[in-house]
């Protein structure tokens, strides 16, 4: 070309749990039925939604309205429901003896102006990063999930700024590093925080949320925090939302329906931007936000509409409800097939749809293989680890001689191996066969670094 087109941050593009699909499709089309564990999809695993809301969708699909434009921001009624509902969330402002309110609230206000929807977080996170100034950068949490990450990098055109979540403490965050890396680097303008996290299931309590508040309140940063998996907590969990304990701090949330209803095919979510007045610069930036969207337009307006309807419908707790429980009863499955092998650490999760093993310091061997009896999937597999990383050849010997599909946890963004999982699979017996499958190839892939077969391992563990 005549002039470079390519943008200088493209190189960091990338979507680990798609890119493995096409690895598993040529292994599927040799013949290897696959268990696809990469994505975290509930529908495509078999659960869609109840026919209640089934209902609620197909009766707005017959009316007019959802074949037309909405406002940029989104439709207005939805926006009222949804200021209202995260107003609802606050505790009663408290109050001193002479009535006045004392010092700065821990919570924060919003109204339906501080709402604006998206096609999918996917859209809200490209538009977030997309209008940032270069040169201000976000922090975000390693592991890290990717469209973040991704996008954080692509807009600075260097590699995504992370603080470290802690696989020996639950998953915590290293708040003491954030700080310090916050303090000696004045690019940094912002802090992400995943809450509940993907990819480590972790469920932050109310006092690691207010520390990281009380951070970016020293360091004058602003806050996002992405809550898709808000209402997808068990295991004993408590659901801390940011404009709970954001202050006075210019903050964001994300929220969307894709994870909750569940209904990720509607590519609908939405941002509500908490004390956007408190600081001109974020207030510049969010309109950006709003312009960037008006030149599109609008978000599709069908799910808007359909969001009143289903969170409003008194089934929806108990649906949420019941959707948990499950994914708490896979977690404790997940936990007693993986938890107890000697080359992993495994936290429990406690929110979201994931797990992710970690592997002990010097438990994958550099030259690790599994058994693979079909030349021409062997031969695939033997190719594609040649430039791995370790987590990574693990993961392609896993899909070749399983055929379970899992994501290496270097695709993450993170320093440590190991691999994330879901815990959506509808069927016990392929959820049990794919647990199966992981626990023995641990077990044999790792017995080569400790210089003994998988078999003799076992006999001895009985003794
Ligand atoms: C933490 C997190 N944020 C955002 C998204 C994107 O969701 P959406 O379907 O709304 O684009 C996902 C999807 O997996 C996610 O896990």
């Amino acid at each position: 070309m005549r002039r470079q087109i390519t943008h200088p941050g493209s190189g960091q593009l990338r979507y680990m749990i798609r890119e493995i699909v096409e690895f598993g499709r040529k292994v599927q089309a040799l013949g290897r039925p696959i268990i696809w564990e990469n994505i975290g999809d509930p529908v495509r695993k078999g659960e869609a939604p109840p026919d209640w809301i089934r209902a609620i969708v197909g009766e707005l699909a017959a009316g007019e309205e959802s074949y037309a434009y909405s406002d940029t921001q989104g439709v207005p009624a939805t926006r009222e429901f949804l200021a209202s509902r995260a107003n609802d969330r606050l505790e009663p402002a408290s109050t001193t003896g002479n009535g006045e309110r004392p010092g700065v609230e821990s919570g924060a206000r919003i109204d339906a102006d501080d709402i604006i929807f998206f096609n999918g977080l996917g859209d809200a996170v490209s538009k977030i990063f997309g209008q940032l100034r270069a040169q201000a950068r976000v922090i975000g949490p390693s592991p890290a999930y990717s469209t973040h990450s991704s996008a954080e990098a692509a807009h600075s055109g260097y590699e995504h700024l992370t603080y470290r979540l802690d696989p020996d403490r639950g998953w915590l965050p290293d708040l003491d590093e954030l700080e310090n890396t916050v303090r000696y680097n004045p690019s940094i303008a912002g802090i992400l925080i995943i809450n509940p996290d993907n990819p480590t299931g972790a469920v932050y309590p109310r006092d690691v949320l207010e520390r990281f508040v009380e951070i970016a309140r020293r360091h004058n940063l602003f806050i996002i925090c992405d809550e898709t998996y808000a209402h997808v907590v068990y295991g004993g969990a408590h659901e801390t939302h940011l404009n709970q304990i954001i202050g006075d701090v210019p903050g964001i949330a994300m929220r969307s329906i894709s994870k909750e209803v569940p209904w990720p095919g509607a590519r609908c979510g939405w941002i509500e931007v908490y004390n956007r007045k408190s600081d001109p610069d974020f207030d510049g930036y969010v309109e950006s936000l709003i312009a960037a969207k008006r030149l599109e337009v609008c978000s599709t307006t069908l799910p808007q509409l359909a969001i009143p309807r289903i969170m409003g419908d008194p089934r929806y707790v108990e649906h949420l409800d019941t959707r948990n429980a499950e994914y708490d009863a896979r977690a404790g499955e997940t936990m007693e097939a993986l938890g107890g092998l000697d080359a992993l650490r495994v936290n429990r999760p406690r929110g979201g749809f994931f797990i992710t093993p970690v592997f002990d310091a010097g438990a994958l061997p550099p030259d690790g293989v599994l058994p693979i009896e079909e030349p021409d999937i062997r031969a695939l597999v033997e190719e594609k680890v040649q430039s791995a990383e370790p987590d990574a050849r693990f993961v392609y010997y896993l899909l070749g001689a399983t055929g379970v599909c899992v994501v290496p946890l270097s695709g993450f963004c993170s320093q440590l191996d190991g691999f994330r999982l879901t815990l959506l699979e509808t069927s016990d017996d392929v959820r049990s066969r794919a647990l199966q499958a992981i626990a023995s190839s641990v077990q044999e892939y790792c017995s080569a670094a400790r210089g003994r077969p998988a078999v003799e391992e076992a006999a001895l563990a009985r003794d």
